[in-house]
């Protein structure tokens, strides 16, 4: 080799130990925005350590390619309008090859034409209004959606017998707007009426006049397709004027401060999620012990969400062989079967996952399991 190398000129000797250096460090860039500060900080943190245990999985396992996987992330604050701007940076100037983001359905839909324009690959963990993978043939999800999501919930309150539901709905997330409406058509299809409906925006503090009218319709439940951290102030405030009934949500009440600020006032209330530590797959438990080890917490369903994302993403980059944009896209609309830790997880013709949904109640301060509801 030694030899060899003497009779090479050495402008050439250089270029060839550079680039040959250079091919194997570069690592694959992957871009991840989400909400680490602000009002929904629970979703973004708990999002992307799901996501950074599954590169940190990948790369301690060879990485992907020869190469290793570097997660780039950028926190947008938990404010409208950043989404945009940080895809357009993590695109132009990082040059990653896909993005993998967000929890909340309205920042997935600020960053989705983006993404969609510049042909990169965008996997959302969380994000389940229908319209987030309806912008492009670059969009993915790695969770159910709202039309299921709602319907699992009418069902729900059909089935106990609360056939008189009012509605409390964030007008400011496209997320509880079209939760609510999908909730409503199977739940009015299906013999059940809507009493009343009261609107809130996100940031709210004081929910006492929308719930005093609320209580005024005498209700058997109230659907609240919200954001933990108004739910459960919402929650404390309906004990507070004497609302007795059951309150309802989505997978949106799930988050650290839920029962911290609810205290005991949501107990008897019952939410669909995604996720159930319970779950005996090994899989999971494996994914538990994972996270438990590296951040001395327990995984909640963005966690895992985020840790399915970042696989499914890992394995599509393997199975294209390549980080080309379109080759990697058509490796992402093929995932077939994937073992999640949120369930199998196959994307259909509209970029979908189908999966079931996990109904939780709320009881002695934890959540608990209550059924699996298959789609
Ligand atoms: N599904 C919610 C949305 O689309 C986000 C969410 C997912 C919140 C999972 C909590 C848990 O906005």
């Amino acid at each position: 080799m030694k030899s060899f190398l003497r009779f090479l000129p050495l402008p050439v000797l250089f270029a060839s130990v550079l680039a040959a250096s250079a091919f194997a460090q570069e690592k694959i860039k992957v871009g991840e925005f989400a909400s680490l500060t602000g009002g929904n900080a629970s979703f973004g943190q708990q999002s992307h350590r799901g996501t950074q245990l599954a590169i940190d999985d990948v790369n301690a396992a060879g990485g992907v390619l020869g190469r290793q996987l570097q997660l780039i992330t950028e926190d947008d604050q938990s404010l409208a309008g950043q989404p945009a701007t940080i895809v357009q940076k993590l695109i132009a100037q990082d040059h990653v090859v896909a993005v993998l983001g967000e929890v909340a359905s309205s920042k997935s839909l600020e960053a989705a034409p983006i993404c969609q324009q510049n042909q990169i690959p965008m996997i959302s963990p969380a994000s389940t209004n229908p319209k987030v993978t309806e912008t492009g043939d670059y969009i993915f999800r790695v969770c159910f959606i709202d039309p299921f999501q709602g319907t699992v919930m009418a069902k729900f309150a059909l089935a106990h017998g609360w056939k008189k539901v009012a509605l409390l709905t964030d007008v400011k997330q496209d997320y509880s707007v079209g939760l609510a409406e999908f909730f409503v058509k199977y739940f009015k299809e299906n013999g059940g009426e809507i009493v009343r409906e009261q609107k809130y925006s996100s940031g709210d503090k004081d929910f006492k006049p929308q719930l005093t009218s609320l209580k005024a319709a005498q209700p058997d439940a109230i659907f609240v397709p919200g954001y933990y951290a108004e739910v459960a102030l919402i929650g404390k405030q309906a004990r507070l004027l004497g609302l007795k009934m059951p309150l309802l949500g989505g997978d949106g009440w799930m988050g650290d401060s839920l029962l911290k600020v609810a205290g005991n006032s949501l107990d008897g209330c019952f939410f669909s999620c995604h996720f159930s530590t319970g779950d005996q797959r090994p899989v999971v438990q494996d994914f538990i012990k994972k996270f438990r080890a590296k951040y001395k917490e327990e995984p909640d369903d963005m966690a895992a969400l985020g840790y399915d994302s970042a696989m499914i993403l890992a394995e599509a980059i393997r199975r294209a062989g390549t980080t080309e944009n379109d080759k990697l896209r058509d490796a992402i609309a093929a995932t077939r079967n994937h073992p999640g830790v949120t369930g199998n997880i196959t994307l259909d013709e509209k970029r979908n996952a189908a999966k079931p949904a996990v109904i939780l109640t709320i009881r002695d301060g934890g959540f608990k399991f209550t059924q699996s509801v298959a789609p």
